[in-house]
């Protein structure tokens, strides 16, 4: 059995090595250069060429190489029938946090007003505000946004959070679904999306939702690019309804050096990094659903195609 690695847009060599020092014995194939596609049973994916898995003929499993899958579940060629795995894993949320913790710090310490002031060599002093009666409003409430909801609110913020089930979290109020979208954003200051990219969600950071938002709130999104209308951004920043937004993702990366955002004034962006896949970290979870899978075990972190997250 083989374990081949079809990526684009990731360096596949940390992986082969986090892997094959874990089972020096596994032979890891890296396409295209896959000498016997026929003996690959799992496949670690990021970004692969629509069709290509059609190559594999007896493929059991398709492992996701981040926490996302939207960038799989897009290939129209997707085969039937292999389950669909992803990695969920301490470091990937505790990474999420500490970039979503800077630029939360960003807005409410004023760091992006006081960086507006220095070009105009301008000494202004902001009056400050306090953590409860600042109020961070997390999108996505799953393995990501739930951890960053929970160590928010154990920072001090006022915390609460959207998703389509229910939940309950200690000091995080839980808002669900349309019925609780309104109420949810109605009192949200910095607005972290941490949803997974499907159907429901594309599009979801528009116009309508910068609208619902109290004036001058924040917008962290480090999700996926098309959950953002840019348009709508763009135009509730010249009015000033939206503050400011940290961008992570983005519709087309990497970034064109002429698109609009590389130089406004209120945008922070970033190139896809708040949480990068440690190799090391997950591989034992590789090699457990691969051990599984010559089992015939229940894989771990099996994605609901149905759902599509
Ligand atoms: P997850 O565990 O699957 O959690 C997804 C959350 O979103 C769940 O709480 C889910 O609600 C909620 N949700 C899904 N559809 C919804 C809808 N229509 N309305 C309301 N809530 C909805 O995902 P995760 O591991 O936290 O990851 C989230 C996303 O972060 C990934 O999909 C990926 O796109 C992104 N990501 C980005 C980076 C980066 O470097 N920028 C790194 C890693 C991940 P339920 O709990 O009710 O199911
Ligand atoms: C990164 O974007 C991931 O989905 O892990």
């Amino acid at each position: 059995m083989t374990l081949a690695i079809v990526c684009t847009h990731k360096d596949p060599s940390p992986w082969c090595e986090a892997l094959q020092q874990l089972a020096p014995e596994l032979d890891i194939q890296v396409w295209p250069d896959v000498s016997d596609p026929a003996a690959v049973s799992m496949v670690l994916c990021w970004k692969h060429p629509p069709g290509v898995l059609l190559n594999f003929p007896n493929l059991q499993c398709i492992c996701s190489m981040g926490a996302g899958v939207d960038h799989m579940l897009g290939d129209p060629a997707l085969p039937a029938d292999v389950p669909v795995v992803r990695l969920v894993d301490p470091m990937l949320a505790q990474s999420m946090f500490e970039y979503v913790c800077a630029t939360v710090m960003y807005y409410y310490r004023d760091l992006d007003l006081y960086q507006g002031q220095q070009q105009r060599a301008l000494w202004l002093q902001q009056l400050p505000r306090s953590m409860g009666s600042t109020t961070i409003g997390v999108m996505g409430l799953g393995e990501l946004g739930g951890f960053v909801a929970q160590r928010f609110a154990a920072m001090g913020f006022k915390t609460i959070g959207w998703s389509r089930s229910s939940k309950a979290m200690t000091d995080v109020s839980c808002y669900v679904g349309q019925e609780g979208l309104a109420a949810f954003l109605a009192q949200t200051q910095i607005l972290v999306c941490l949803l997974p990219l499907t159907d429901e969600t594309r599009g979801i950071l528009n116009a309508d939702v910068f609208n619902a938002l109290p004036r001058g709130a924040c917008i962290i999104n480090v999700a996926r690019g098309e959950h953002l209308v840019e348009q709508d951004l763009l135009e509730a920043l010249a009015s000033e309804q939206v503050r400011g937004a940290c961008l992570d993702v983005f519709q087309h990366e990497p970034l064109a050096s002429t698109h609009p955002f590389w130089g406004h004034q209120n945008i922070l962006l970033t190139p896809h990094c708040s949480s990068i896949t440690n190799p090391s970290s997950v591989a034992p979870q590789v090699m457990e659903n691969y051990r599984r899978l010559q089992h015939g075990e229940t894989l771990l972190n099996r994605v609901d195609l149905q759902r599509g997250y």
